[in-house]
């Protein structure tokens, strides 16, 4: 399978999730409607933020966690799925708020829209606040309507019932990994072993793993399956989040939809910061403490943090490790006795995401 035929492959069910996604937000604008004009344009606001983009990873890992184990109910589990990318919106919703991001998916994030729509029918007074206030109750709706489209599929009830805890502990992960993620911006000192602890929480839990688990148990999974998903997912889940470090520093912002060099200003601790700090001069390490967390840092003083990332292999290192997980990950999943069709998707994926540009 070539780049061009994964990228088909996830193109095609990019579609359907997408035409599920939408009718479901049409049902749920209707609903809100019933309550008031703000209602349903939060709502509509929601579904505009979910339909303008995305990759839809997460309902693909589902999709396939599936077809893993069953090839019936192929209908029945793109709804299921849909699920996942609620969460995902919910969950970037959030995160953009608590990032101070302003781009989002090529657009203002929620947040910025909220503060938009405040200033058109009310005036510029706080509006910032109204914004983010609006965006948080966005996002708590988005997750609920995750929920009920897991509780409402047509699965038995019993895999339904384990897949909806699976889909609360996928949440409490992230939680925990956002907490560690937010406070260790503040920390001085911190390791790899640390880092990876947030990737595999924040990151690896609701996008890889997670999703897998969620299908495979609507198709029956037993233990031992959700530990073959769990020894693919998890270095998997990883390599994303390392190759998004990467991108985040040196990639396109008009590939990847979001801002880059935002985790300079953020003071996000990454990979990349943590072995360029331990390679390079203590004049470097003083600029690059400098640099990170710092509101005003300027477009020369991230290009200036990059040269030292490249200049002390720290950036070569992060790549080394994105290949060695993508191959654990395809290794862990070769030898399984899952379904051939779902297996060597699975494994085409994890080279889409080892090399991916946005
Ligand atoms: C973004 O996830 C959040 C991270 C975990 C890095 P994606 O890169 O999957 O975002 P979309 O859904 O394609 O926009
Ligand atoms: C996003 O984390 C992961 C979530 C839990 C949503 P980041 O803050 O690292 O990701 P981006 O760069 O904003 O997508
Ligand atoms: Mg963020
Ligand atoms: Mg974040």
């Amino acid at each position: 399978m070539t780049a061009t035929d994964v990228s088909r492959l996830l193109a095609q069910y990019q579609k359907q999730i997408n035409e599920r996604l939408a009718f479901y937000f049409d049902k749920k604008i209707e609903e809100a409607s019933r309550i008031s004009n703000y209602t349903r344009e939060v709502v509509a606001n929601a579904k505009e933020y979910t339909l303008r983009g995305g990759k839809r990873l997460r309902p693909i890992f589902c999709i396939y966690g599936y077809k893993c184990l069953s090839d019936t109910n192929s209908e029945a589990i793109i709804e299921a799925a849909i699920s996942l990318e609620l969460m995902q919106s919910s969950l970037l919703v959030h995160d953009d708020i608590m990032d101070e991001d302003e781009l989002r998916r090529g657009k203002q994030t929620f947040h910025i829209v909220c503060k938009a729509m405040c200033e058109r029918q009310f005036g510029k007074n706080k509006s910032h606040r109204f914004g983010e206030n609006i965006a948080i109750v966005a996002g708590d709706l988005l997750e609920a309507y995750g929920e009920e489209v897991l509780a409402k599929s047509s699965f038995k009830s019993e895999y339904v019932k384990k897949a909806l805890a699976k889909y609360a502990e996928i949440v409490k992960n992230v939680g925990y990994g956002q907490i560690l993620d937010i406070t260790a911006e503040r920390k001085g000192s911190f390791t790899e072993d640390e880092i990876l602890m947030i990737h595999k929480l924040k990151t690896a839990s609701y996008t890889i793993e997670g999703p897998l688990h969620i299908g495979a148990l609507l198709a029956g999974a037993k233990e031992a399956d959700l530990q073959i998903l769990s020894d693919y997912g998890i270095p998997l889940g990883l390599a994303f989040q390392i190759q998004d470090d990467i991108l985040g520093l040196f990639g396109s912002e008009e590939k990847m939809g979001k801002p880059v060099g935002s985790d300079i200003r953020e003071g996000k601790k990454t990979l990349l910061i943590l072995h360029a700090l331990e390679r390079c001069t203590e004049d470097e390490k003083e600029f690059i403490a400098k640099a990170l967390g710092n509101e005003r840092v300027t477009v020369e003083e991230i290009d200036a943090v990059r040269d030292i990332v490249r200049k002390t292999g720290s950036l070569d290192y992060s790549k080394k490790l994105v290949g060695e997980m993508t191959d654990k990950a395809v290794q862990a999943i070769k030898p399984s006795d899952f379904r051939t069709e779902a297996k060597d998707s699975l494994i085409n994926i994890a080279d889409f995401i080892g090399n991916r540009e946005y």
